[in-house]
């Protein structure tokens, strides 16, 4: 259905809040919502590792746009795409927090994080990074 996937790394200028992270979290739902856009988000260690998928044009002027954010530095793609289904379809931007081994994921359906072990740090390698995607999507929307 002309759905394509960007997935990138990149570091923080310095460690994010909250506040600063629901600030980020706001804008880009309300910017994703009306562009058809959805994805998900981890951070920890100043490290971002996000996926963000939709129309093809869209996702693309999106990463546009985030590759001058002046509160990250070094963007690199890991993988990019076209993909048959938007697999975060409904999420306009779901967000998990990395700790250690562990990510707690905040799907916003419960208060409480979705509480996850992962096997390895998610910026750790491109494949790492979309194996914790799938993870993700396994745990969160699948069931
Ligand atoms: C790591 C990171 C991820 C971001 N993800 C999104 C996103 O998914 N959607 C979005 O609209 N903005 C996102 N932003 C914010 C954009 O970079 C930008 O600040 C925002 O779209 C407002 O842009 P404008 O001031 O040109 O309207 C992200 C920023 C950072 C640092």
């Amino acid at each position: 259905m002309d759905q394509y996937e960007i997935v990138y790394t990149s570091t923080a200028v310095k460690d994010m809040t909250s506040a600063e992270l629901d600030e980020l979290l706001r804008q880009s739902r309300n910017y994703n919502a009306a562009h058809s856009i959805s994805g998900c988000l981890i951070y920890g260690d100043r490290q971002f590792l996000q996926l963000i998928e939709g129309p093809e044009i869209a996702v693309k002027a999106l990463y546009a746009k985030i590759c001058k954010d002046p509160r990250h530095t070094h963007p690199s793609v890991t993988w990019e795409g076209p993909t048959d289904v938007a697999s975060f379809s409904g999420w306009r931007m779901l967000y998990a927090l990395h700790q250690g081994e562990r990510l707690k994921v905040f799907s916003g359906v419960s208060d409480l994080p979705v509480d996850l072990l992962i096997p390895a740090r998610p910026t750790a390698s491109p494949s790492v990074g979309r194996d914790v995607f799938d993870l993700i999507r396994k745990s969160i929307i699948e069931e």
